[in-house]
């Protein structure tokens, strides 16, 4: 195993400038005020995934358990260490009638370090988990077997709390690591759930697959948002070159109040959006990765 970070960071530049001569404009629009202040409640359970569990079973974890419009959630499950595995939890929302599933994330500095390195391998989706899925989608693999160790028991507690609920709707939440696993849990949820209606809000994602992964996330997951904080690098790994993609959904926060929806996948080619504001690493910024997003910030020291 060697390090090529510098390397590869060359060539994700020179890549990329070579492929800025798009012939698709594909120009962002502003999200209003009204539409973005709806984020806030998702933005919080985003938040609570790095609770303790101890916090997470009683949903007593302060603001990000108490806003207005999360308060009344029932926890069903929590699980992970927040090490081996990270922590998660799944519960019942009165307030939209739907199951939530949430991960928690990870350090952004050892997230940006991981992903900018060649010691990652492509993995199929395992048959048994995700039925039906064309043999030339792959994702990265370590996201492929951190998700693997929940997804069973994660599925069992949605099915029973959907049929002890009454809801039909599951939304999938995370931020960082947290939020490639909620884009892998979308995609399960919808092969695993038939009529259920899924839905993922996720906060500074990393590609999680291939072209043909953001061809069927596109095609089967469209009530789906990714929202990338400022300059965070995270949702720029893996590189492009290496063949990551991101399937649909960018929400760009550019700053307080401003945030632009992205179309397209990856390929916006408007100035507001991630790959044309976070081009080279020279204007990363890791910090933006925990936020804040819109006056909230995720992450293991934002859990008060
Ligand atoms: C796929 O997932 C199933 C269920 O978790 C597991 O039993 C099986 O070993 C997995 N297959 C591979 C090839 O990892
Ligand atoms: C369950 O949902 C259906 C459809 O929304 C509704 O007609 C029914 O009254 C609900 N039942 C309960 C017990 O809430």
């Amino acid at each position: 195993m060697f390090r090529l970070s510098q390397y590869s960071t060359l060539l994700a530049l020179s890549t990329r400038a070579l492929a800025l001569p798009s012939l698709v404009t594909r120009v962002a629009t502003r999200i209003s005020d009204s539409q973005l202040a709806s984020y806030a409640p998702f933005t919080q359970f985003a938040r609570a995934a790095y609770c303790p569990s101890s916090k997470i079973s009683p949903w007593n974890c302060g603001e990000a358990c108490s806003s207005s419009e999360n308060k009344d959630f029932q926890t069903k499950l929590v699980g992970g260490d927040g090490n081996a595995i990270q922590l998660y939890y799944v519960g019942y929302w009165p307030t939209q009638n739907a199951v939530v599933v949430a991960h928690q994330g990870t350090d952004p500095y050892k997230l940006s370090a991981d992903l900018t390195d060649f010691r990652f391998f492509w993995k199929n989706l395992n048959s048994t988990l995700f039925p039906g899925v064309p043999s030339d989608v792959f994702v990265h693999g370590g996201f492929a077997e951190e998700h693997v160790k929940t997804a069973t028991t994660i599925l069992d507690t949605v099915k029973a709390l959907l049929s002890s609920s009454n809801a039909s709707t599951v939304i999938s939440i995370g931020h960082s690591l947290g939020a490639a696993l909620a884009e892998l849990d979308a995609i399960f949820f919808t092969l695993n759930l038939p009529g259920v209606y899924v839905k993922s809000v996720t906060y500074g994602t990393p590609r999680v697959g291939n072209d043909k992964w953001a061809g069927l996330f596109d095609a089967r997951v469209p009530d789906f948002v990714r929202i990338n904080n400022m300059k965070d690098p995270v949702p720029t790994l893996p590189y492009e070159f290496l063949g990551f993609h991101h399937p649909h959904g960018e929400i760009h926060l550019a700053g307080p109040g401003e945030a632009y929806s992205c179309p397209g996948d990856d390929d916006a080619t408007d100035s507001e959006c991630t790959i044309s504001q976070v081009l080279t690493p020279l204007q990363w910024n890791v910090d933006d990765h925990n936020g804040p997003y819109e006056g909230i910030s995720i992450g293991t020291a934002w859990c008060n």
